[in-house]
């Protein structure tokens, strides 16, 4: 059936700005189970998954982009959880790729399952990968991800490599006096490889214990990084919120992300869809739309293009980290929504 809202570009007034900016960008948690328990996204004790009957099916997740994408939301990005622990990912990829026809469709993933998927998953039709990875030292790996194996994951990075994943971007969080003095070392890859390189800061989510001193701001990485080259800025903004640089000489790019020095709501132009089918304007915000009782149902196009509009409409000019004081309340953890 014809959407009523195909053509309606799905754009929002920039604060302050007397601009229009376009929210394109939709972000699709399809588990919230995940291979691992890193300190800063879970509590030790995991936390409580979903049943199974409760996540979208490929079907339903299908369907709901496509009315997305008549809506405007065109880029989109598959997280978890750990996404590739989904059994019918390849499926889903396939679908996103051939029958939406989705252009710049990504995953972020902790690297773990790569080695062995990099080559389908680029057959299906995934365009790119980014990949976690907050230390290259072995035993603080093991340490921060509670159990993972690092040269598990180099193995599937250089497979997605191979496979023309690309560009290949690696998220790494600084947390103080864990991994911050490794930043300098991770500036270095891009010397070498033409990786993007993204220090995200520390955010308050459900299962981490964040104080705001355990932050390493993108100031302060931005210093160190510094103190190897000169950084200058790229113009290009990749689909994401990173401020992108590049050092002198090098092939890669440094990119920061700095959701608590320096909120970006007010450019944001994301909608997520939890693996339960809540679709959320922010990733801090309360404001949850559940579609999955309408994809259920088989409501009508037009129905759901509508909860769309509502999404939009209700996305934030700021989100709370920066009401904050220096410990935050608990929330639900990034597993859950959707990093
Ligand atoms: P591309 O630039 O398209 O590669 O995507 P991206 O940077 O948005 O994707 P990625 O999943 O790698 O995001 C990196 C991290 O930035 C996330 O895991 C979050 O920690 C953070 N982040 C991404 N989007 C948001 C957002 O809307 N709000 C906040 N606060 N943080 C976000
Ligand atoms: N703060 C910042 N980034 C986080 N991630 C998970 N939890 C947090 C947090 N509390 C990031 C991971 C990964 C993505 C899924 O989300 O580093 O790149
Ligand atoms: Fe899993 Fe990613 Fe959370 Fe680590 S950050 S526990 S890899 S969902």
């Amino acid at each position: 059936m014809g959407c009523t809202r195909s053509s309606m570009p799905a754009v929002l007034p920039v604060p302050g700005e007397g601009t229009l900016r376009r929210i394109d960008y939709l972000r699709i948690s399809v588990t919230d189970r995940c291979n691992l328990k890193c300190v800063y996204c879970m509590p030790a004790a995991g936390v409580n998954c979903m049943e199974k009957h409760e996540v979208l099916s490929t079907t339903e997740i299908v369907r709901f982009v496509q009315i997305a994408y008549r809506y405007g939301l065109r880029k989109v990005r598959i997280t978890g959880g750990e996404p590739l622990v989904r059994g019918d990912i390849l499926s889903l990829i396939r679908a996103l790729k051939q029958d939406v026809g989705i252009r710049d469709l990504s995953i972020t993933t902790n690297g773990l399952l790569l080695e062995g998927m990099a080559e389908q998953l680029k057959h299906a039709g995934l365009d790119r990968v980014n990949v976690s990875l907050d230390t290259m030292d072995p035993e603080r790996y093991r340490n921060i991800t509670r159990g993972g194996a690092l040269d598990t994951v180099w193995r599937g990075i250089e497979a997605a490599v191979e496979a023309g994943l690309a560009p290949l971007k690696i998220n790494m969080v600084p947390l103080r006096g864990i991994n911050d003095d490794e930043v300098r070392d991770f500036a270095r890859l891009t010397y070498e490889r033409d990786f993007h390189i993204r220090f995200i800061e520390f955010m308050p989510t459900g299962g981490n214990a964040w104080r705001r001193t355990d932050c390493v701001t993108s100031g302060e990485v931005r210093a160190q990084v510094a103190s190897l080259g000169r950084l200058t800025p790229l113009l290009f903004r990749g689909g994401g919120p990173s401020r992108n640089y590049r050092l002198s000489g090098a092939r890669g790019v440094i990119g920061f992300i700095s959701p608590v020095s320096d909120h970006f709501c007010g450019s944001c132009n994301r909608l997520r869809l939890s693996a339960d089918g809540k679709l959320r304007p922010c990733l801090f915000s309360d404001q949850i739309i559940d579609v999955r009782p309408h994809l259920r149902r088989r409501s009508a196009d037009r129905d759901l293009a509508d909860l769309i509009e509502q999404a939009v409409r209700s996305k934030p000019a700021g989100h709370f980290i920066e009401r904050l004081g220096t410990t935050a309340p608990s929330l639900v953890s990034l597993s859950q929504i959707g990093g």
